[in-house]
């Protein structure tokens, strides 16, 4: 008989697995209590992507007398941007409803609990209660919320509300300088605003490769970007229409006045009101405990997806969906070794990782090899106007196996798949070296980052040894 799987969340761990499940025979059901594709396709990666295309091109217009791009009647149409942005989003949320139709998976309306194992409620506009052999949580996250003085004055907004803004902000202050932060930052940036990025730490961009971070700053702040780092959010108050952000720096006080103020200050698993506590599904600081096949203390319940906390990123909630039902139904259940997770910030111009930083290799104790290659030396990096960028590739030292791949420049984060595949494979410098890039493509850079790694490059002159 059919295995019965029943996945509580529809974002996009929760709904890849499902249609996997299907895949597989399985007779599967998915509660989402609101919109399917979650955070990613709703409020996170899909908006501000398509908000951010429309910015680059007006930037680009706007400032590209010096690539033949003259005069400047072009203007930003907020209310045209928005409508567009929603109207991707709605026409990737219907793909996925059909996805899951044409796979045979039913999708319930309402908040799943699982109320115990093999259980789960359905409270929607009726009350459903389903059975499953396995049940698969994909709950996601929240934004992390501050508890400042004037956290609820209209203006103060999360990475949610800024995507429903009235009007284009002539000036904005986005306190947290991580991924979400910077990718605000660039947005506004580019659209004209006047915007300032307030960090607690010494740099932005924490756990991405400090070259990267460094690089980005510098870019940003060509663009007119302020950074604050180090700096502390004490009060937002109201004053003539404006708000105002105060923030210590150091032992100084700041007064930093914006239309809008955006928090992005992280984000936590969401498990609340699936009954997982009351189950006795494990959960420590907030997150689900899960084991290598993302199976929870409880036999046949998985946690998959930012729920788990492991990597909040779209593409391995995905990953483990996939890799969780596999393992639920006996099937393939090695396929997947150890996740190798590319992270991409969609900023001008774009930063893409795979592996570990040069940070990380040293706090490991690895013994490794380097190889940089500025994008100033190819040449379709020139002609995007990224050879500001460059590629950084770490490998072991004795082998020459790829451990780490770090590129800020254009195109970095659809580049990032040849390495992320070279990694999977376990590659080493040298299959990089002798695998053909098109030429004239940005990807030339990854092979002469790998020639570099021994100081051969052939479009940067060798560097001089001491
Ligand atoms: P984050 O953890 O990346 O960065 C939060 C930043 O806020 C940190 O730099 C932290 O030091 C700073 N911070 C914390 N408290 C502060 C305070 N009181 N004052 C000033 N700064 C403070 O979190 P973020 O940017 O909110 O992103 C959340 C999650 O969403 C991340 O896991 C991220 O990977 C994911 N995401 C991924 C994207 C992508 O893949 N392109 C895009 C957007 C989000």
């Amino acid at each position: 008989m059919a295995k019965k799987v029943v996945v509580i969340g529809g974002g996009p761990g929760g709904y890849v697995a499902a249609i996997r499940a299907a895949q597989l025979g399985a007779e599967t059901h998915l509660v989402e209590k609101e919109n399917l594709g979650g955070t990613c396709l709703n409020v996170g990666c899909i908006p501000t992507k398509a908000l951010l295309h429309t910015a680059e091109l007006y930037h680009a217009v706007k400032h590209g007398n010096h690539i033949g791009l003259v005069g400047d009647s072009v203007q930003i149409d907020w209310k045209a941007l928005i409508n567009r942005k929603n109207s991707v989003v709605r026409r990737l949320v219907g793909g996925v409803a059909g996805l899951l139709k044409a796979n045979g998976v039913v999708v319930h309306k309402g908040r799943g609990q699982l109320t115990r194992p093999g259980v789960v409620q359905v409270h929607g506009n009726t009350a459903e209660t389903l059975s499953a052999d396995i049940v698969i949580l994909s709950t996601g996250s929240v934004p992390v919320k501050l508890n400042f003085p004037g956290v609820d004055l209209p203006g103060v907004v999360d990475s949610t509300g800024v995507l429903s803004l009235e009007k284009l902000p002539a000036s904005l202050t986005i306190i947290g300088g991580g991924v979400i932060g910077v990718e605000f930052a660039a947005l506004f940036a580019a659209l004209g605003s006047k915007v300032t990025v307030v960090e607690l730490l010494p740099e932005i961009l924490p756990g991405i490769d400090a070259d990267l971070a460094a690089n980005l700053k510098q870019s940003l702040s060509k663009k007119g970007v302020a950074f604050l780092n180090g700096a502390k959010l004490e009060e937002v108050s109201q004053a003539n229409g404006a708000l105002s952000a105060k923030v210590m720096l150091g032992m100084e006080t700041k007064e930093i006045a914006a239309e809008i103020v955006l928090v992005a200050v992280g984000r936590r698993a969401y498990t609340e009101g699936a009954g997982l506590e009351a189950v006795g599904v494990k959960i420590e600081r907030g997150k689900v405990i899960v084991d290598d096949h993302y199976q929870t203390n409880l036999p046949g319940v998985y946690a998959i997806g930012d729920c788990n906390g492991i990597t909040m990123l779209a593409h391995a909630a995905s990953h483990q969906g996939i890799a969780a039902v596999e393992h639920a139904l006996g099937h393939g259940a090695n396929r997947h070794g150890k996740p190798i997770v590319p992270a991409c910030v969609y900023t001008h111009p774009e930063l893409a990782s795979v592996g570990i930083t040069e940070d990380e290799a040293k706090k490991m104790g690895i013994i490794y090899k380097k190889g940089v290659f500025p994008l100033a030396g190819n040449g379709k990096s020139m002609i995007d106007e990224g050879e500001s960028g460059f590629v950084k590739i770490l490998a072991e030292s004795k082998y020459g196996e790829i451990l780490g791949v770090h590129i800020v420049g254009p195109r970095a984060t659809e580049i990032i798949g040849e390495a992320t595949l070279a990694m999977r494979l376990e590659a080493t410098v040298e299959e990089l070296v002798s695998t053909i890039h098109a030429h004239p493509t940005v990807s030339e850079s990854l092979g002469e980052a790998a020639l570099a790694v021994d100081n051969l490059a052939i479009h940067w002159p060798p560097s001089i040894k001491a």
